[in-house]
């Protein structure tokens, strides 16, 4: 059996879900969908994380279906049947015989699953199901009334990572930490943008990992493209090259960014700007304490940018003026610093269970176990014209992001062996080792 926690693990948070789901309710949990990139191409699948979280299932085709009664939790996986000709081109299927060690009471074939769910269905008072997963699903429940969805229940479960779950959050920070220090120590002027993606995506995949999202690796102005992942231009002598890059280890992402000069050397500005930066992120990571609110991370490296783009000549106004309405955070400093501080990462890089409910809701209250990134960031976009870009710092598009563990004894860097200070990356960049 390749499951990643012992049985007890997903049983576990079946139990704890159904404490929270009234009597009489059925839960069904498609896999993702296969997506078809041209004739018999199909895109890399990746499985459904709800999938992965309750019952850990792989294959490509697979429902998870749980139900209680009188107190009592069943579950059924239909999974796909072994098919010696389907078998000869696409691998040994786990089938259903395989299927029954799975943590569900039972397993059946998914050609048995249209039937026997419309017969169930019947029989519960409550279909929770998650929309937008799997075609035939969703099709399914254009026939049901009242589908309610699970996630607002199974979000704030996933938010908390178990001691298992973190070991692999470990490894996964762990080998995105080395795989930015080796394209660093690989790097010169007139690299290819896909080269040093080669050399991050190479070393998680000798880890036999691979990436959590797509990698960005931007030079020069292309740093300063939030989501830019197509990583086609050389990055000449004397730009910054930022590069966000995670992986996964048994579906738990890893989501870094660090920003270097490819040459080895930072110029004036590009250090101005970088500092700052810095300085923000170590702000964002000590406020990352158990019981404190999602939004007083935003709060400090918000305070810390916005004063340090006053002191550079940047803004010219007060540092309450440069931050605006201490909710909406809509000041002039969000010129440069456009994105939130960061998001809750888990089996998904831009996890479950984040982000603000309402204007004045301060979001999330921070518990041991969850994991989150801080990644503070300032771009200088030259050619924008909504706003005035400083000439000192045109182009200059910078980014550090890390993981981070709360725990009762305060924030755990998960990614702290990756280089930022600026003495460290300007020894690595270019060092070859
Ligand atoms: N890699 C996407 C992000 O940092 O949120
Ligand atoms: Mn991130
Ligand atoms: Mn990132």
């Amino acid at each position: 059996m390749d499951l990643p926690f012992d049985t007890s693990e997903y049983t576990n948070r079946q139990e704890r879900l159904f404490a929270q789901l009234p009597e009489s309710s059925i839960l069904i949990i498609p896999t993702n969908d296969r997506k078809i990139r041209s004739n018999d191409v199909v895109y890399p699948f990746r499985p459904n994380s709800y999938m992965l979280y309750l019952c850990g299932w792989k294959e490509d085709e697979g429902v998870f279906v749980a139900h209680n009664q009188s107190g009592n939790i069943e579950s059924i996986l239909f999974v796909p049947p072994r098919d010696t000709k389907k078998e000869i081109w696409e691998g040994i299927r786990i089938g259903v015989d395989g299927a029954k060690s799975w943590p569900a009471s039972n397993a059946s074939s998914i050609e048995n699953f249209e039937s026997e769910i419309l017969k169930m269905i019947g029989q519960f008072d409550n279909v929770f199901t998650i929309l937008g997963v799997s075609n035939s699903i969703d099709n399914i429940a254009k026939e049901i009334e009242g589908i309610k969805d699970p996630r607002p229940i199974i979000d704030p479960m996933r938010r908390v990572k178990s001691s298992r779950e973190i070991q692999y959050m470990r490894e996964a920070a762990e080998i995105g930490s080395q795989a930015h220090k080796f394209a660093m120590a690989n790097a010169t002027p007139e690299i290819g943008e896909w080269e040093i993606q080669s050399s991050v995506e190479g070393h998680f995949m000798n880890c036999k990992s691979r990436w959590s999202y797509p990698s960005i690796v931007g030079g020069g102005e292309n740093g300063t493209i939030l989501h830019y992942n197509t990583n086609q231009s050389v990055v000449k002598d004397g730009d910054l090259v930022l590069v966000d890059a995670g992986c996964e280890v048994q579906g738990y992402a890893s989501d870094i960014t660090r920003t270097w000069p490819v040459n080895g050397k930072f110029t004036e500005p590009q250090r101005e700007i970088y500092e700052l930066v810095l300085k923000a992120e170590l702000a964002g990571i000590e406020a990352c304490q158990n019981e404190s609110s999602w939004v007083s991370i935003h709060t400090a490296t918000s305070e810390i940018l916005a004063a340090g783009l006053i002191e550079l000549g940047i803004l010219d106004c007060t540092l309450e003026e440069a931050i605006g309405d201490p909710v909406e955070f809509n000041g002039p400093y969000r010129n440069f610093f456009m994105h939130g501080t960061g998001h809750f990462l888990g089996l998904d890089v831009h996890d479950v269970g984040g982000g603000r409910q309402g204007d004045d809701d301060k979001g999330p209250i921070l518990e041991p176990g969850m994991i989150l990134t801080v990644e503070p960031g300032l771009y200088f976009s030259s050619w924008r014209t909504d706003i005035i870009i400083p000439e000192r710092y045109s182009g200059i598009g910078i980014r550090i992001e890390d993981d981070i563990l709360i725990t009762d004894e305060g924030p755990v860097v998960l990614s702290s062996s990756c280089p930022k200070e600026i003495s460290e990356i300007e020894d690595i960049v270019g060092s070859g080792i």
